[in-house]
């Protein structure tokens, strides 16, 4: 298939592109100006490395085989998140489209905004084809969830700050009933690699920094987690079979905060402790801060069943990698 993408310059987006290629798949990189096409380059190196690495982890040799002999991954496309009518003129030239691209630079409700109309665009360009389009959401938007892990349909917790991020979701959702293949893959707050990188490598620098490493409150609530190539291998499946219309929980496991905040501490060497809820945001910013300390509870048994996902199977724990990365920080 030839494949559009958002955000394949990014953290999550540059091993989907990677494993997409080496399925034999074509990845257009939508970027938004020269600098990031040229990061994308800079990219292609470690991404062709992972995907290699994947491929053999699941037996993908023929693909492996196909990926030494491309040169390039991803070819760059510019056009930013802005430009939708070049987003969905592209769209309409490919076979299915990942959007994770995300532009928190005006804030919450502007990142927002910007996401529907980017899903909007796209889901015209594909209406009434089937095509698939996957769209990236997170766990983090239900809130509180309370002790039980919830299922996709559980609405999020009333006046959670980023509870609107579900608005994204009834957008997509409605587009499957017209001749979109529409999926939703939800984040988990913690998505781990050796490899480094991403919101968990600045609270492992943050926890360095600051010669604490804290958790707030009691830290009982627990944060849902995924391997970042397990997180990758769902992408893949939802983009190849996801039925229209369904939203995956992506979250392998979880880990208390507490749990996570020690095992940061024991990793880069630094005391853990309590912090109070007041003094989260100085410490930690305003989105950690909110996120953190959130009971995010969900269950992934639809992504397990439906899509034949199976998390942590072949992957290193949340610990193994904290450690792996705290080591590198100590280096
Ligand atoms: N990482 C996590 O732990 C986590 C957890 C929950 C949810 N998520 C969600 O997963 C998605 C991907 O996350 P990530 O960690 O991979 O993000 P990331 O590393 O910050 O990458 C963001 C990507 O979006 C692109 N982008 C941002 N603004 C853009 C714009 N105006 N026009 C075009 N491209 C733009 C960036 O391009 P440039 O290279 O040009 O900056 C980059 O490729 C996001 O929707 C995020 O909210 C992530």
């Amino acid at each position: 298939m030839r494949v559009l993408m958002t955000g394949a310059t990014g953290y999550i987006g540059s091993r989907v592109a990677a494993r997409l290629s080496g399925r034999g798949h074509t990845v257009v990189a939508a970027v938004r100006d020269a600098d990031a096409a040229e990061r994308l380059k800079t990219q292609q190196t470690s991404a062709r490395q992972g995907a290699a690495s994947l491929a053999e982890v699941n037996s993908l040799a023929d693909s492996t085989e196909r990926l030494r002999a491309q040169e390039v991954p991803a070819r760059p496309l510019i056009a930013s998140l802005a430009e939708v009518d070049r987003l969905a003129a592209a769209a309409r030239n490919c076979d299915a489209v990942v959007h994770l691209a995300f532009d928190f630079s005006s804030g919450v409700e502007g990142a927002i905004e910007r996401d529907r109309a980017v899903v909007a665009a796209f889901a015209s360009a594909l209406r009434n084809t089937d095509k698939p389009l996957v769209v990236t959401s997170a766990t983090g938007l239900l809130g509180n969830t309370g002790p039980t892990p919830v299922g996709e349909s559980h609405p999020p917790e009333a006046g959670f700050r980023l509870a609107i991020r579900h608005r994204v979701e009834v957008d997509v959702l409605s587009e499957a009933a017209k001749g979109v293949r529409a999926s939703v893959i939800r984040v988990p707050i913690l998505v781990h690699t050796a490899a480094g990188g991403g919101p968990i490598e600045r609270l492992i620098t943050t926890a360095r920094r600051t010669g604490t490493s804290y958790w707030i409150g009691s830290g009982e609530n627990r944060l849902p987690c995924v391997h970042l190539d397990d997180l990758v291998d769902l992408y893949v499946r939802a983009l190849e079979a996801a039925p229209a219309g369904h939203v995956y929980n992506s979250n392998g496991g979880d880990i208390s905060l507490r749990e996570f905040a020690e095992t940061v501490g024991r990793a880069v060497g630094v005391p853990a402790r309590s912090l109070a809820p007041e003094q989260a945001v100085d410490h930690f910013g305003p989105f950690f801060a909110t996120l953190l300390p959130v009971d995010n509870r969900v269950s992934n048994a639809r992504a397990c069943t439906e899509l034949g996902w199976a998390p942590y199977r072949a992957r290193p724990s949340l610990a193994e990698d904290l450690t792996a990365l705290g080591q590198a920080s100590r280096a």
